[in-house]
């Protein structure tokens, strides 16, 4: 499984001790869904279902809309 998402930031995001959870550790997004990026906020759980070897597009990277596959991505140059 895969998905394609939107990132709008152009550049790092800084971490500090704020961004720990009650457990000491920080949780990096790495779905790509959360909406409190960096970092995770449990969207991830939505793709638990995925299919292997199949990717994947959330409308608007909204985890509770409903999903489509994707069969290619075409870039407008190409
Ligand atoms: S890994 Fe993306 S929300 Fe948790």
């Amino acid at each position: 499984m895969a998905r394609e998402v939107t990132h709008e930031e152009r550049g790092p995001a800084v971490l500090d001790d704020d961004d720990k959870g009650d457990d000491g550790l920080i949780y990096v997004c790495q779905c790509g869904l959360s909406d409190t990026k960096p970092l995770c906020d449990g969207s991830h759980n939505a793709t638990a279902d995925e299919a292997d070897g199949v990717v994947y597009k959330y409308p608007d990277d909204d985890p509770e809309a409903e999903r489509r596959e994707i069969d290619e991505i075409v870039y407008a140059d190409e």
